[in-house]
């Protein structure tokens, strides 16, 4: 079988970074993520695209979204170059449904749903490994020693968008902005709801039946 294509939305929290690092090792596909192309791209000089500001930096940090010129460039050229993929942070309006739509089809479209009280106490409490990404969590999920990396030693930081006031913004713009994009995609044969309050192995298992169930065993 050719690789899959699978797209995984869900507001920001719902653990779409968690379980499309499980799915692009179970079954081999790259991980396009827009979130970590644009935080590895913060300060990138975006003035030609007659934006409103020239980074995406100011955008990221207020939890508001970066113009869709810029996303639809990241996501089309990275699609271009993968053969199976899970696209996650991407598309987050009914605009760039479209575009994605020009792109690629999908084999599966999974949606994670989780609760408003549960995403802001995951996000606020979300400390990240300011050297390799690793995430943590000051109260589910701690390291050995405060503060730092088990992973690499690295110290730990609150993204800027974990703020309690970019949380806020952050779940507004999932509702007015992202939350059509998933009733766009409800009634798609691919679109599968995955119940993401449950514990992430048990949320992994969902996930990995419907994918198995959608395109067959992984290679
Ligand atoms: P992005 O990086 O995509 O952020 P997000 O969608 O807000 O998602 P997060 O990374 O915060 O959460 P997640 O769902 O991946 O959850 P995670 O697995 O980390 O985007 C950042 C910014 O970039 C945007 O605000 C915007 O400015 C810009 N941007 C990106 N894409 C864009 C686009 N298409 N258009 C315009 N702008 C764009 O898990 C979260 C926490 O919960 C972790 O601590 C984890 O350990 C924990 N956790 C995960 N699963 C569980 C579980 N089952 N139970 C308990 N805890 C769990």
């Amino acid at each position: 079988m050719s690789q899959p294509h699978i797209l995984i939305l869900g507001p920001p929290g719902a653990g779409k970074g968690t379980q499309s690092g499980n799915i692009a090792e179970e079954y081999g596909v790259e991980h396009v993520t827009t979130g970590d192309a644009l935080r590895s791209n913060k300060d990138m000089d975006i003035s030609d695209m007659d934006t409103e500001y020239d980074t995406p930096r100011a955008y990221m940090e207020a939890g508001d979204l970066v113009p869709d010129a810029v996303v639809n460039a990241i996501v089309e050229e990275a699609l271009s170059s993968a053969d199976g993929f899970v696209l996650d942070g991407y598309p987050r309006n009914l605009e760039q449904a479209e575009e994605l739509e020009g792109m690629t089809d999908l084999d599966v479209v999974l949606s994670l749903e989780v609760s408003r009280e549960e995403l802001v106490d995951r996000l606020t409490g979300r400390r990240v490994c300011d050297e390799c990404g690793a995430n943590y969590h000051v109260e589910f999920d701690q390291p050995e020693e405060e503060g730092v990396c088990d992973e690499c030693g690295g110290e730990l930081v609150q993204r800027e968008d974990d703020r309690p006031e970019a949380v806020e913004n952050r779940l507004d713009v999932f509702d007015e902005n992202t939350a059509p994009v998933v009733e766009h995609y409800r009634d798609h044969d691919a679109f599968v709801a995955v119940d993401g309050e449950q514990p992430p192995a048990d949320v992994w298992a969902d996930i990995d039946a419907a994918v198995r169930e959608r395109v067959g065993d992984a290679e």
